[in-house]
């Protein structure tokens, strides 16, 4: 009999987080159950990220780190899937002679025929394959048993934006959108469950259902969801500022509960690099978006990411960014130096600014949004914020937590049956990453 305990780490974005998800309920299947240790398992799965060169390298560290587990245990299984494993393939198994398995973001459901081969067979084996589009439809990820009131709903997956910097439509193949009765249906029996929060996730959601006949636009879509029962937030993310439709803008200033907080990546302030990243929007659109939501919701506060060193910025392209984090004064951004992806189009552009100075460039934007991120979370003490309580923290007994609608952390005292609802909290203190408040 295998050892059938599995530990499992996730990189990356939320398509990781819910793929991760659906890893444990498919291995849950075949008998297998998750611990917290490497050591005490027997199978060993790193879910990937590929979109920076940092992430990348932290991978394979961490895999490295599991090689001395597999030399003294040669029954130990170790799998690498996610964006690494999609774009690197058959390679990995060449390049990590102790590696067992290699599968895709396509083949998230192959894993536990995949697993029982290695295990039963010995081999090492590699599935990468992209699917077609109504295999993928039927393939959407379900909703796993884990309880808890907030939770992911994937509506979309893949990108076929081709924004020059980013592997993602490389490794996530193309853009496909799930039927709305299934999201629907979903969210309805999530809400059951005892699920009060869903956030929406896919790499561009704004582009929600534009590609199929007679779908739902993602506004019409989250009409809908706003009006299921036992739900009380809804948050979205990705959204690509191009996608953005007045009819999206306006649910901010409708829809009761939707959260007053969007993140709109803007990756960059000036108009030629925004060209060269092909974007699809200039700055004075993105600003006149900005402006019309404020207008439509003037409560709402806006995040981002931003890139800094992309091949050919001058400082004059870098003060355009500076300048456009003053303009809008995200409530948080986060921030990246260019990192070049095999198999993108600015991977063959001619980088010629430095590192050093695409590090000072770094460090000076951070400090500018630090202060304006500072200034708006001062602004939250003492203002009354309703909280969607997720439970007990780590502070231990009596202490709760939850998320306001701008979804930043709130820590303060009460009884744990608050769970689940949407409790008055007063803002006593603004940290960096939470605030701390009294129940009202
Ligand atoms: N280099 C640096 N940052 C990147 N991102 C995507 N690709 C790259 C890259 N090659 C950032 C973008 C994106 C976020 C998820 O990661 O800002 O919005
Ligand atoms: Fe990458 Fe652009 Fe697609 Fe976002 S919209 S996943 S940045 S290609």
């Amino acid at each position: 009999m295998n050892n059938r305990a599995f530990y499992l780490e996730t990189f990356g974005c939320q398509m990781n987080v819910v793929d991760s998800e659906r890893i444990v309920d498919l291995l849950g299947h075949i008998g297998y159950h998750q611990v917290d240790e490497p050591a005490q398992a027997g199978l060993i799965l790193l879910n990937t990220c590929a979109v920076r060169d940092k992430a990348v390298r932290k991978a394979y560290g961490h895999l490295g780190r599991f090689k001395p587990l597999k030399d003294r245990d040669p029954t130990l299984i170790l799998g690498m899937g996610g964006c690494i494993a999609q774009q690197e393939g058959k390679q990995l198994l060449e390049e990590f002679p102790y590696l067992d398995l290699v599968f895709g973001t396509h083949n998230v459901h192959r894993l536990p025929e995949l697993v029982q081969q290695v295990a039963e067979q010995r081999v090492r084996c590699e599935e990468t394959d992209f699917l077609d589009r109504e295999t993928r439809l039927q393939l959407f990820p379900a909703r796993s048993g884990q309880d808890a009131f907030t939770r992911f709903v994937t509506v979309m997956q893949g990108c076929d934006n081709f924004c020059s910097y980013c592997v993602v439509p490389l490794v996530r193949g193309r853009e496909i959108s799930r039927p709305s009765a299934e999201i629907l249906a979903e969210i309805r029996e999530l809400a059951l469950q005892g699920v009060r929060e869903v956030t929406l996730i896919g790499q561009n959601v704004n582009s929600y259902g534009t590609k199929e006949a007679g779908e739902l636009s993602f506004a019409a879509l989250l009409e809908e969801v706003n009006a299921i029962d036992g739900i009380d937030r809804i948050r979205f993310t990705t959204s690509h500022p191009k996608d953005l439709s007045d009819a999206l803008i306006e649910c901010f200033g409708r829809l009761e509960k939707l959260c007053k907080h969007l993140h709109l990546p803007v990756q960059c302030g000036s108009n030629d690099i925004l060209r060269a990243m092909n974007r699809g929007y200039t700055r004075e659109r993105y600003l006149a978006i900005v402006k019309r939501l404020h207008e439509v919701c003037p409560e709402i506060r806006l995040s981002s990411d931003i890139i800094v060193g992309f091949p050919g910025e001058s400082e004059v392209d870098f003060a355009a960014t500076m300048s456009l984090l003053e303009e809008v004064r995200y409530a948080e951004i986060y921030s990246f130096i260019y990192s070049p992806r095999r198999g993108t189009g600015a991977a063959e552009i001619v980088d010629a600014t430095p590192a050093e100075v695409k590090q000072e460039r770094f460090d000076r934007m951070l400090a500018l949004q630090q202060e304006i991120s500072r200034q708006t979370w001062e602004a939250d003490v003492a203002t009354v914020q309703d909280v969607l309580v997720e439970g007990e923290s780590k502070m231990g007994a009596g202490q709760l937590f939850g998320r306001s609608t701008w979804n930043r952390i709130v820590n303060f005292s009460g009884p744990a049956e608050l769970s689940g609802t949407l409790a008055q909290v007063k803002i006593v203190r603004a940290y960096r990453n939470s605030l701390l408040g009294e129940l009202v």
